[in-house]
């Protein structure tokens, strides 16, 4: 890291587990067609893992019970028993954490937007724009300089793409967040899945230049890919800026605002976005940081009226998460480091420092030892959090993505085949095979169509964790990946029963 103003970590290239809102991404019109059997998956977002046979739990549920009470307890009596530890619990709450990932179509210019809203927000000093933009200017590209505050390694600012996920933070007046900046090129969406995954805000990034939005918007652009795998992976509210409204070919014209908002409202609610509640469009200039602190100057955009980026930040709500509910973390990565530390994001449950807790599906029973947010160390984290755990009781390599940190007394299930609803993106057309989605078929189909949504029964060879998404929405979504092409978005309609990984 070359600075140290602000924090620039990349996270990895996992395909993560699926986490959810409570709305459905599925088309009100769409009708399943019955499938019974086997579409086997190439690969399976909620990542295949190690199935070895590990011991029973034991019957820890009091310690779980204590834990809920003991945070209980803490919201109740916190002027009472201010002891050091309490006060640092204290100081995380009054300001809600917000994770925003920015996804788009590959230059839409996705890393200027996040290092300019940290250069606005006074975490990138002048000197420092000063040393990118001559280290810009020696590679011919001087435009690039904003981008090197996100793009911190040297193939990302030769290429000028984005390639780990960036991760930055900043606070706005009633929240922090963290930035999770994403690659739009299309063979890193791995890692635009891992970032994602790790997100309730959205913030797509749409290049207004003449022929730009149109190549990202087009099919083999990023754009639609990356709004349908955001809606999948758990992205309930999106802010769509409307970006390089500077460019020469643009200037502020309202003419292509509304153009391109006009394009994307019927896609976006065709991926299952409710337009009205959870979409919010806005032109900026990320480049010059154009209505992105501040309201934009009347002298430039006479039309725009509404909020500039920062308002809309600082304002959305996203839905609240169960603090008492049992522990799910989906694990996105881990590393050693004087044990074994997990990251991911707690999609329910509160966990706290000595809580045992168990890493499915393999059920080893494991120990909390450590518990980080953002850079800062803390006793407990609750849902929607990004945390760093450290365990012990593991070793890192008996740890996968998509393993998931669970309560003892309410683990998440493990399942080696499961029904799901899927909606096809992508596949090739077989014509022999079209299927009439009225007629139930007399045999088993073979193939479903672009665009079809079925039911079908999915088998994987290693046990997976995963639960109905009528029960837990945040892990009962997944995407379908082959090829570095996602061929399919779908939802856990039924899980073997309790207990049994098959039917
Ligand atoms: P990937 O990470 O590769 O997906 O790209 P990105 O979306 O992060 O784009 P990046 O921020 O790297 O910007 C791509 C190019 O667009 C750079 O040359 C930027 O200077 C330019 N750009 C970004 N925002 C603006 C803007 O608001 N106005 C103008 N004129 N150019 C911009
Ligand atoms: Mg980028």
């Amino acid at each position: 890291m070359e600075h140290d103003a602000h924090a620039v970590a990349p996270t990895h290239s996992v395909p993560t587990p699926e986490d959810a809102t409570v709305d459905d991404w599925a088309r009100e019109d769409a009708e399943p067609m019955p499938v019974d059997s086997g579409a086997a998956p190439a690969e399976v977002a909620a990542a295949d893992s190690a199935a070895d046979t590990p011991p029973e739990p034991g019957a820890e549920g009091a310690k779980e019970i204590e834990s809920s009470l003991q945070s209980l307890e803490l919201k109740a009596n916190v002027t009472a028993h201010e002891d050091a530890q309490e006060v640092e619990d204290e100081v995380e709450e009054t300001k809600r954490h917000l994770n925003v990932v920015f996804i788009g179509h590959v230059d839409a210019g996705k890393s200027t937007a996040g290092g300019q809203i940290l250069f606005l927000s006074g975490q990138v000093d002048d000197r420092t724009i000063q040393k990118y933009e001559k280290e810009a200017k020696d590679k011919s590209r001087e435009s690039w300089y904003m981008a090197y505050i996100m793009d911190t390694n040297e193939e990302e600012r030769v290429k000028g793409k984005t390639v780990e996920v960036g991760r930055a933070h900043f606070e706005t007046e009633h929240a922090r967040f963290t930035i999770l900046d994403a690659p739009g090129h299309k063979s890193y969406v791995p890692n635009m899945i891992s970032g994602a995954s790790q997100a309730d805000i959205g913030v797509l990034v749409i290049s207004a230049r003449k022929g730009e939005f149109e190549t990202g918007y087009e099919k083999g652009g990023q754009t639609r890919e990356h709004v349908l795998l955001a809606k999948t992976l758990g992205v309930c509210k999106l802010v769509v800026v409307i970006n390089k409204m500077d460019d020469p070919t643009v200037k502020w014209s309202k003419e292509r605002y509304d153009e391109i908002e006009a394009k994307m409202v019927p896609f976006l609610k065709s991926s299952g976005y409710n337009v009205k509640k959870d979409v919010q469009f806005l032109p900026i200039s990320g480049l010059l940081g154009s209505n992105m602190k501040t309201r934009i100057d009347k002298g430039i955009c006479n039309w725009w009226d509404g909020p500039c980026l920062f308002e809309i930040l600082d304002c959305i709500e996203v839905p609240l998460r169960d603090p008492k509910g049992p522990v799910r973390m989906p694990i996105i990565d881990k590393y050693k480091d004087m044990g074994t530390v997990v990251m991911g994001k707690m999609e329910s449950g509160t966990i706290r420092e000595g809580d045992s807790l168990l890493v499915m599906p393999n059920k080893s029973h494991v120990k909390v030892i450590g518990i980080s947010l953002d850079d800062s160390k803390v006793r407990r984290a609750g849902p929607a959090e990004n945390v760093r755990v450290k365990l012990s009781g593991i070793e890192e390599e008996d740890i996968m993505a998509g393993f998931v940190l669970s309560s003892v007394a309410n683990p998440v299930g493990a399942v080696t085949e499961f029904n799901a609803q899927l909606q096809i993106l992508e596949l090739l057309d077989n014509k022999k095979k079209e299927a009439d989605p009225k007629k139930k078929p007399k045999r088993k189909p073979l193939f479903v169509k672009n665009g079809a949504v079925v039911v079908c029964r999915i088998e994987v060879n290693n046990l997976i964790c995963i639960e109905k998404f009528s029960d837990f929405p945040q892990l009962g979504r997944f995407t379908l990946r082959t090829e570095g092409k996602t061929v399919a978005v779908g939802k856990v309609v039924d899980v073997p029963p309790a207990g049994s990984p098959t039917f």
